[in-house]
């Protein structure tokens, strides 16, 4: 056993509830009996707290692995999150705040927010966009984003929102692969200081985009209307969003969707160079994020919640938008980076906000560790109850420090794991029930059921395997856009009967599960998913390199970083400049998020007699360096040993 499993195994201190916050939790140990004697009827009681145009006929219809939830039943989720809050006081109580990197700020009270929603739904109607057609959405992290897709919502357009720091080729695959009749952009967006020309990126991206119609562009950039630098218009084609929606009448009659129409689609890296389109719908959906939000995060009327996840992953789809604003909460948005102008940015804004509730990433913890505690030591957090994580394993001793530095040892942690393919929170301790073990997801929400199993597929009660799902829950995925047999292929074939989440696992003695990392070719690199084909395809298609394989390898902040291994063409040459070209050209084809840290030329890559990459060599080669860091939890050696037994299974 490696010296970092041990420590991880060995791990243990205890957390229980403080008494105060148990005293008043909105989850209580009942959910858990309640789900357990009736799976169906607990999230059927969910459902129930939204607002529906027609009931349901029944809860459940599963014919594996496709699940229908809420069969028959008729809703608009973008009445969910606003016109139902309308009527009571929560018509005046602040839904977005926002700040711009540049430190402009804005608040939109459910009232504001509505009449944005409405006039932006009426402004899509204007171009002709109909229910069902899909809209991509790639802008910052401002306001308009959240209200580009409730505005898509509401007229039942399925919306398709593209992370603003993926390329234009990147923008390009997802806009065609769906082919989507609109693209909303922005001129630009702040980060660290820069403006980022989305719209130049965008107009890059729909030369070859041949469905889109009609773009509307947010002005982001005060006075910068017509400004050819960032935002050249296009006649007939582009539009600004703020003169449509002055057009635009407020008010805009929802659509009753059926609870199975697509809500969304959100593209993420599988183990082939393609993204998946994974594909959402409304009803279950929902009622997963909403009662996730209000459960986990302890979520209620006077609480301030910030979850710094980016509109462009799912985080922000289900805790940014639609859990936290079906919940009729107030959500704190921040455009920028933690660390601009200072490292003490996000305290400033909890400080100057009141923040009660904070949803992070793993990364940014350790990347706050490394800048020291005077950070938030400076100012007051006091108004902080709550701590959440997700995106990545947390090794304990950034778990400690959260508690401890940010909680200042009085918050709950919740560290809540799930996928852009769950929709939702799936295994996560609830606060004020649930004792907490640092680096320990803990167990199951209620009403959901994993199992670990072997390599062979077998059910183990506790020990190391593979992370599976064995009854359906309302925010699964429904399939991939497009390609139902991709779906059936990568979830349910590799353990049948049996959705497998791609992650390795560790169940212990009391049955708390310990998430490993991912055993397929999929890396998880500051909390985001990049597919290993993916980044090597890019390389590929450089004109010097002839073949690629990337590895992860251990990174103090990041928990991976990309390490790559090319061979190069005839009479290509190895130089320095040839190393930042071929990261150079990775940005571009998917975006800096996919950049390599480092490469290494080779004359050759080892490969199995039947010519498969020998990746776990490579592995030990690019971790070579990383040797006795103990910082990180994914232990290399046990995921990569899970991985082998994953992969040999499979022949
Ligand atoms: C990883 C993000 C450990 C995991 C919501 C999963 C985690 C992948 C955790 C999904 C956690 C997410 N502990 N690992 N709390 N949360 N992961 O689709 O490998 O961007 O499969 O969804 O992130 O990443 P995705």
């Amino acid at each position: 056993m490696t010296d970092q499993l041990a420590t991880l195994l060995s791990e243990q201190r205890r957390f229980p509830p403080p008494v105060g916050f148990a005293a008043r939790a909105l989850a209580t140990e009942k959910l858990y009996r309640k789900a357990q004697a009736d799976r169906l009827g607990f999230w059927e009681d969910e459902a129930k707290t939204l607002d529906w145009m027609a009931p349901w006929s029944r809860v459940l219809e599963w014919t594996s692995p496709h699940a229908k939830w809420f069969v028959g039943g008729k809703l608009n989720v973008s009445v969910n999150c606003l016109d139902r809050h309308l009527s009571g006081p929560r018509r005046n109580k602040a839904a977005l705040i926002w700040e711009g990197e540049p430190g402009d700020r804005r608040t939109l009270t459910y009232w504001d927010l509505a009449r944005e929603v409405n006039r932006a739904a009426n402004a899509l109607r204007t171009l002709g966009v109909k229910r069902g057609d899909r809209v991509a959405i790639y802008l910052p992290m401002i306001p308009e984003a959240a209200i580009a897709m409730l505005a898509c919502a509401r007229i039942g357009a399925v919306h398709s929102v593209v992370f603003g720091g993926f390329s234009a080729e990147s923008l390009r695959d997802r806009i065609n692969d769906a082919q989507a009749v609109a693209l909303i952009t922005a001129d630009g967006g702040y980060r660290r200081g820069q403006v980022v020309p989305l719209k130049r990126f965008a107009d890059e991206a729909l030369v070859e985009c041949p469905s889109v119609r009609h773009v509307m562009v947010v002005r982001r950039r005060p006075g910068a209307d017509g400004d050819e630098a960032f935002a050249e218009m296009k006649e007939g084609r582009d539009h600004w969003w703020h003169r449509l929606l002055a057009a635009a009448g407020p008010e805009a009659l929802p659509e009753a969707m059926d609870s199975e129409d697509l809500l969304f689609i959100l593209y993420t890296s599988g183990t082939t160079g393609k993204p998946k389109g994974i594909v959402h719908t409304t009803g279950g959906y929902l009622t997963q994020a909403a009662a996730t939000t209000k459960y986990v995060f302890d979520l209620r009327d006077e609480d301030v919640f910030w979850c710094t996840a980016d509109i462009g992953w799912v985080t922000g789809h289900s805790y940014v938008v639609y859990g936290p604003l079906a919940n009729g909460a107030t959500v704190l948005m921040y455009e920028g980076a933690p660390d601009w102008p200072e490292r003490d940015r996000f305290w400033t804004l909890v400080e100057r906000y009141g923040v009660t509730v904070f949803y992070t990433a793993p990364t940014a913890i350790r990347a706050f560790m490394k800048w020291g505690t005077e950070h938030p030591a400076r100012h007051n957090l006091s108004t902080l109850r709550l701590l959440g994580s997700v995106g990545e394993p947390i090794n304990p001793e950034a778990w400690i420090w959260y508690h401890e530095q940010i909680g200042k040892g009085r918050c709950p942690i919740v560290d809540t794991w799930w996928q852009t393919e769950t929709g939702g929170i799936m295994i996560t301790p609830l606060p004020g029930v649930v004792t907490t073990k640092p680096g320990s997801a803990t167990i199951p929400f209620p009403g959901v059921s994993a199992e670990l199993v072997d390599a062979k597929g077998q059910r183990i009660e506790k020990g190391g395997g593979f992370l599976t799902l064995t009854e359906p829950w309302p925010g699964m995925l429904r399939t991939i856009y497009g390609d139902d047999e991709r779906y059936r292929q990568t979830y349910w074939s590799r353990f049948p009967g049996r959705y497998f989440a791609g992650d390795g696992a560790k169940v212990d003695e009391d049955g708390y599960w310990w998430i490993l990392g991912r055993v397929d070719d999929v890396l998880n690199v500051a909390g985001h998913r990049i597919g290993t084909m993916e980044v090597e395809s890019a390389l590929v298609d450089h004109p010097s390199v002839a073949e690629a394989a990337v590895v992860g390898k251990t990174h103090e902040l990041k928990g991976q970083a990309l390490a790559a291994f090319v061979t190069l063409k005839e009479g290509a040459k190895v130089t320095a400049a040839l190393k930042d070209d071929l990261k150079e050209h990775v940005t571009k084809k998917i975006g800096a998020i996919a950049r390599p840290d480092d490469i290494y030329f080779a004359a050759d890559l080892p490969k199995t007699r039947s010519g498969k990459i020998m990746r776990r060599l490579l592995k030990d080669i690019a971790e070579g360096r990383a040797l006795g860091d103990t910082t990180t939890l994914a232990d290399p050696n046990v995921v990569a040993k899970l991985k082998d037994q994953y992969e040999s299974e499979e022949g």
